[in-house]
């Protein structure tokens, strides 16, 4: 019997290929940058599964490319705002993806974020490495304490309670909001969920949690901006598309908030001559929450496991679109 064709639209931790390599042929895409639609659309020709990356613009057109052959798009990341669902759905495909890995690290990098927000670490370190630093000064780079703060949380979902905790350990009040209301309760936390706008107004700190949807797509635009303190730090670790860049950048411009600090942007990657990177009270990384050793295998662990089980007709761990499993005529 032939083996399966896997394509991987890029280099993913070598540990775990290993049991995809034993059972697969497998074409991986080596370059740093992702490969382009039409060359997406060519690789994918024939294939019976796909590692997706979030990257990579999975629609109706490429999943037809691909054959009628094509039982499973793995995706090496939680969000799939970059995977038609519905039209996966429609043609019996499976979509994996790889939720509880990496909660934690992403938790960790949003903890972080805040953190060289409010204490300024990215500007201290710029002041430092420009030969600025020539005494102790009572004024020097006062920022916001985050201790007693009231950190807002949209979206607590695994990584937005992963975050509360942290905020709880350090003394922080913590609101959330949920798109769809749900109570949520974290063991030894103290949160309270409220509508947006309260948690807008009330938060010395936002951190966004939420998936990017069509509900979600410029949820903090600029009357979100105008109901936030003039201190509010804002935390962008889920996707870019869920802030209004163009009122963020008049927001932060014109002291309608204190700080953004982003792991997130829209769009991404952030050209070297945005006007976001000219603001002083911006900090941005290039899309790293998830990005330690351990965590990225364990996320390549579970697209390959998630790939397998599909290819061989068991339930994946973890599926985005569930209902495949349920059509009678996908079975
Ligand atoms: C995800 O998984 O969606 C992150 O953005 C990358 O780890």
């Amino acid at each position: 019997m032939s083996r399966p064709k896997v394509f991987i639209s890029r280099r993913i931790p070598a540990a775990s290929l290993k049991p995809l390599l034993q059972e697969c042929d497998v074409d991986v895409w080596e370059d740093e940058l992702p490969p382009p639609y039409e060359i997406l659309l060519e690789k994918v020709r024939g294939t019976d599964g796909i590692i997706s990356l979030l990257t990579d613009k999975i629609d109706a057109n490429l999943m037809d490319a691909a054959g009628k052959q094509l039982k499973v798009i793995s995706q090496y990341a939680v969000g799939v705002d970059n995977i038609d669902l519905e039209a996966a759905t429609q043609r019996c495909i499976v979509v994996g993806h790889t939720p509880g890995v990496l909660t934690e690290s992403t938790a960790d990098l949003a903890f972080g974020l805040l953190m060289a927000a409010a204490r300024r670490i990215v500007e201290g370190y710029e002041y430092v490495k420009a030969g600025r630093w020539r005494t102790w000064h009572p004024l020097l780079l006062l920022g916001v304490d985050v201790h007693g703060a009231t950190l807002g949380i949209v979206g607590m979902g695994r990584i937005g309670q992963a975050v509360a905790r942290r905020a709880s350990g350090f003394g922080m009040k913590v609101l959330y909001y949920n798109h769809r209301p749900k109570e949520v309760r974290i063991p030894g936390v103290e949160a309270e969920q409220v509508d947006l706008e309260t948690l807008l107004r009330r938060s010395d700190f936002v951190s966004i949690h939420t998936p990017l949807t069509e509900d979600t797509r410029h949820l903090i635009d600029r009357r979100a901006f105008e109901m936030m303190k003039p201190t509010a730090v804002l935390v962008n670790t889920a996707r870019g598309g869920i802030v209004d860049t163009e009122a963020l950048y008049e927001a932060l411009k014109s002291g309608r908030i204190g700080y953004a600090a982003l792991d997130v942007t829209d769009p991404e990657p952030l050209p070297p001559n945005h006007p976001l990177l000219s603001l002083p009270n911006v900090v941005v990384v290039p899309h790293i929450g998830s990005a330690s050793t351990t965590t990225r295998t364990r996320m390549g662990d579970l697209a390959v496991s998630n790939l397998l089980s599909a290819l061989k007709g068991k339930r994946p761990p973890h599926v985005a679109n569930p209902e495949v499993l349920d059509r009678p005529e996908c079975r």
